[in-house]
């Protein structure tokens, strides 16, 4: 009789996880309407991308379909940061990476690798390590993460927001122990680690011209004028109402005109709530003009949004009154924005 009970208890046991994987993993997208972005952005020759979640790509269908379906290029949102990659000094974590990036492979997408040297999201062993120990463990750290993506994963973001808003350089650990200098050095060990692997310096707030974009440019043209290794530059993007700034275009040329590649890498367009109908509308404004620039500018390839629906966004999650900031809604259905984004890729 126990025996039997026991039998019984976790078969229902069983039944109620099988039935939990069946509801999280859902239904399957409701087809968006039109054609695909990534087919619109591939006859204007750029790449369209989202950041991606890879817990919520391996446990939510419609999620994962629609990644597959309309993006060219995905970028793992937090999978390859530091902090997740390497908790403890050498010891490597790759298997949330990994999920994003085979499932990239699948789709016919690139990756984005984001992102090497940051003074966020790193574990907390990197705050102890002297001088000597930051460098070789940054060495390491570039070298086993690019060395295990090398032919995977083909632009990296290799320094990522080392500026601040006034042009100084930000405080992290790898200006304080290593100098200035450290931003050149992981570019070159980067470009030893994966010689074919296409090597950024990522920007917050450097889209318009401005103190930050004028000093990051005058890094990355030192770094061009002493051989330092570097492809190109991105610009995150992240935006509000206020719109885009009306010298983005003339900012993306003077990086273009030092050869660099340009990648809008992190574009999103925060409301402040409550969402109106009329916000929506602004706010497909913004999104066009964001595809419009970076269609106005050879160099810029690549134009990934971070994250595609209102209900896996980090601007409600870090910017309380803000929201809704993608191209769809929490329910996966189209915003204006998403229209707009279609409308100006179909245009020209
Ligand atoms: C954000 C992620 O979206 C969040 O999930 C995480 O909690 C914090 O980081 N600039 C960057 C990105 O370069 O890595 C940040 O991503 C957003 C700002």
């Amino acid at each position: 009789m126990t025996i039997r009970r026991a039998a019984l208890g976790g078969v229902l046991i069983v039944a109620v996880l099988v039935v939990a994987v069946l509801v999280r993993q859902g239904r399957d997208a409701d087809p968006l309407p039109g054609p695909p972005l990534r087919e619109l952005a591939a006859k204007r020759g750029i790449e369209i991308g989202t950041a991606v979640r890879g817990t919520e790509q391996r446990d939510n269908r419609a999620y994962r379909q629609l990644i597959a379906a309309q993006f060219s290029s995905v970028t793992p949102e937090n999978e390859l940061k530091w902090y997740a990659l390497e908790p403890e000094r050498g010891r490597f974590e790759y298997a949330y990476a990994d999920m994003v990036v085979d499932r990239a492979r699948e789709a016919g997408q690139q990756v984005r690798g984001h992102a090497l040297v940051w003074f966020n999201q790193l574990p907390r062993w990197i705050r102890e390590l002297s001088s000597d120990e930051l460098r070789t463990a940054t060495e390491q750290h570039i070298r086993a993460v690019m060395g295990h993506y090398t032919g995977r994963v083909g632009v990296w973001d290799v320094v990522n927001e080392a500026i601040l808003d006034r042009g100084g350089l930000r405080r992290a650990p790898f200006l304080d122990k290593l100098g200035p200098g450290y931003i050149g050095e992981a570019f070159k060990i980067a470009r030893a680690a994966d010689p074919k692997a296409k090597l950024f310096i990522n920007e917050i707030g450097a889209d318009g011209i401005n103190a930050k974009s004028d000093r990051l440019y005058e890094i990355v043209r030192d770094l061009k004028a002493t051989g330092v290794p570097i492809d190109g530059v991105g610009l995150q993007m992240h935006s509000n109402l206020r719109g885009v700034a009306p010298t983005f275009v003339e900012n993306m040329r003077r990086f273009e005109a030092l050869g660099l590649e340009i990648h809008i890498t992190e574009a999103d367009v925060g409301i402040r709530l409550p969402v109106t109908e009329r916000k929506l509308q602004a706010q497909a404004d913004v999104y066009k003009g964001i595809v419009d620039d970076c269609l106005a500018v050879s160099a810029c390839k690549s134009l990934t949004f971070w994250g595609f629906t209102d209900g896996r966004s980090w601007i409600p999650e870090t910017q309380p009154g803000m929201g809704a900031a993608t191209l769809l809604d929490e329910q996966l259905r189209p915003k204006p924005a998403f229209v707009a984004v279609q409308r100006a890729l179909s245009a020209g």
